[in-house]
């Protein structure tokens, strides 16, 4: 009984490593996991449980230090959140169950998520400003993947500034057919001298 018990234990580890080894496996498991969520949800058709997500205004485009943008985890009284990705920031309080307290990436709240989404770890420790120069092609590839994934969910709000960086003015970007031309990747921001 007990060995029974061992042996089943162990082909799981083994299974288990297996997956989490390589960062294509932990992929298909997100996918996999992702879409029986969404079959599942379809089928059951009881009007959301959850509670809606609030409607903040929409906020004004602006420029983020690390240390400003930590203020946005949803913690604070307006509830809001923005994700730092790939040099620019997004508004994805309309996301806050994922991204807000208690939700399962409330780590990457108020901060910049780059090199975790890259890595797939949530517990990536992000207080200062990253460069994220030592990631490899792959992984700036993911990057960029995700950030065409939160660029067509949620609002984009402005940059993420490096140290000493100026914030960009906008307020000469007021009408919306300028919207979206201030912030383009991190690939396109100005080196420093
Ligand atoms: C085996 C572990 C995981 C499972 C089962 C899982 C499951 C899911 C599911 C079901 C969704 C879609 C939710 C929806 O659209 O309603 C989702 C979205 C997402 N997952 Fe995962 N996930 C896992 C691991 C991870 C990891 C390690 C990361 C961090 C890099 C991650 C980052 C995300 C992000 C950023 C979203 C998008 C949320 C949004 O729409 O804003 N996931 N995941």
């Amino acid at each position: 009984m007990a060995e029974n018990a061992s042996e089943s234990g162990n082909i799981l580890t083994s299974i288990l490593s297996e997956i989490i080894e390589s960062p294509l496996n932990i992929a298909l498991v997100c996918l996999i996991a992702f879409l029986i969520y969404k079959i599942v949800k379809s089928r059951t058709h009881v009007p959301s449980a959850s509670t809606p997500e609030p409607t903040l205004p929409k906020l004004k485009k602006r420029d983020f230090t690390v240390q400003e943008l930590s203020k946005y985890d949803g913690t604070q009284e307006d509830g809001r959140v923005l994700i730092a990705v790939n040099g620019n920031v997004y508004d994805v309080t309309k996301g806050k169950r994922f991204y807000g307290p208690g939700g399962p990436y409330a780590a990457f709240g108020g901060k910049d998520a780059s090199r975790g989404l890259a890595t797939f770890s949530v517990s990536v420790k992000t207080e200062e400003y990253d460069d994220l120069s030592d990631l490899n092609s792959m992984e700036m590839e993911s990057v960029r993947e995700w950030e065409e994934q939160f660029k067509d969910k949620y609002e984009l709000v402005g940059k993420l500034l490096r140290p000493g960086e100026e914030p960009t003015n906008y307020s000469d970007e007021e009408d919306e057919s300028s919207a979206g031309t201030a912030a383009s990747g991190a690939g396109d921001r100005p080196k420093e001298d």
